[in-house]
């Protein structure tokens, strides 16, 4: 019922939405072990802390959202509520999802199979040591691939988990040339797909050279068609079809491939940073000016107030209502294509 209400919403866009967001992304915590190079967390976390579980359930019981993501600018597994996190909202029938480096020595597998967690993106954006280490800061990648594989068995040992485990791959300069191999490496670590994105610059304009040097639409195409034949050879799963005909391959962002309207965020979701603030999703992560706070505020005064309106409004009208949206081709969460894919529940990635 609610997400047909959701959808109702994204479809007619009313300024004032009745239903509560159907999906939050939640930061459990701003602490990290690593510098990646292409992360924002590094220049905008000055204090860095956890969400702590009453927290966590002031904003759970508020919402009550149908799918839960739990990631934000830090590493998920370092707070040491975030299974509990996870049992908590899953045990009220949440889909929930989480994101993780899982670059940690210590992480708790058995719990966090046995959690209700459905999707687990691991971070691994190389194929080899070397490029892990240039990427994320640390060498790692022994740690990482291993990790990986122990989780993979854990949950084919564990018969009552429905986790779903896949790679997310950002795509930059220094990995071009290793997309087909991180395909192999996910066949062979026994993932069940991989999803490639492409590094994004908002709020980090000034390492675009650094980032996204030689990345031309052409370099890209032929790097993603060889890992989409890589994949499909290998029976892996990717998102590269739907990456190859829907998105601007100009890094710059070539803004004829933009189409603002279809941005639904504000009519169904919802980011919330650790501290509680509300923004209309994870491209405002590191923003200060918020929509509102769900640890001082209600939901029903939050969702609705004049600044969520007004951030409707505008694009309602097919404007930028920051700076943000301009860098952004949202994905198109309430399309039909979306809704058959629900239907066969092979889920989407939201954020
Ligand atoms: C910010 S991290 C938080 C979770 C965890 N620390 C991790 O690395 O998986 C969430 C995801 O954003 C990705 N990411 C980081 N910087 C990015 C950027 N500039 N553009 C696109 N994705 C980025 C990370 O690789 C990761 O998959
Ligand atoms: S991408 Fe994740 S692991 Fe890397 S620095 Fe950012 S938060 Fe930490
Ligand atoms: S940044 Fe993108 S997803 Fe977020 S509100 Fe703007 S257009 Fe929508």
């Amino acid at each position: 019922m609610r997400y047909i209400q959701s959808g109702m919403a994204v479809l007619f866009k009313p300024l004032k939405v009745k239903a509560l967001p159907v999906h939050l992304i939640l930061e459990p915590t701003t602490f990290c072990p690593l510098n990646c190079r292409m992360c924002k967390r590094a220049k905008y976390v000055t204090v860095p802390k956890h969400m702590a579980m009453d927290e966590f359930r002031t904003i759970f019981d508020q919402v009550k959202p149908l799918r839960l993501t739990l990631s934000g600018l830090g590493e998920s597994l370092v707070n040491p509520a975030l299974v509990d996190m996870i049992h908590y909202a899953s045990r009220q029938g949440t889909v929930v999802s989480t994101t993780s480096s899982m670059a940690l020595a210590d992480i708790p597998m058995e719990s966090l199979v046995k959690s209700g967690l459905k999707r687990l993106k691991v971070s691994l954006d190389a194929a080899t040591p070397e490029t892990y280490q240039e990427i994320r800061g640390l060498d790692l990648f022994g740690r990482v691939v291993d990790n990986i594989k122990a989780i993979v068995s854990m949950k084919q040992k564990t018969s009552t988990t429905g986790l779903h485990i896949c790679l997310q791959v950002v795509i930059q300069s220094k990995n071009i040339s290793q997309l087909s191999q991180i395909v192999e490496l996910a066949a062979d670590i026994g993932v069940n797909d991989v999803s490639f994105r492409l590094v994004g610059l908002a709020g980090i304009e000034e390492k675009r050279d650094e980032l996204v040097a030689g990345l031309t639409p052409v370099v890209v195409v032929c790097q993603m068609k060889r890992a989409r034949d890589t994949a499909g050879r290998l029976g892996m799963k990717t998102n590269l079809a739907n990456l190859l005909t829907g998105t601007p391959w100009d890094v710059s962002c070539d803004k004829k491939y933009q189409n603002i309207r279809h941005c639904s965020f504000p009519w169904f979701s919802m980011y919330i940073t650790v501290d509680g603030e509300v923004k209309p999703c994870c491209m405002f992560s590191y923003i200060d000016a918020g929509l509102g706070n769900l640890l001082q505020e209600d939901i029903h005064t939050v969702w609705n107030n004049s600044k969520y309106q007004q951030f409707r409004q505008i694009l309602r009208q097919g404007k930028y209502p920051d700076a943000r949206c301009q860098e952004c081709v949202p994905e198109r969460i309430f399309s039909l294509a979306g809704v058959f894919r629900r239907i066969g529940n092979r889920r989407r990635r939201i954020c």
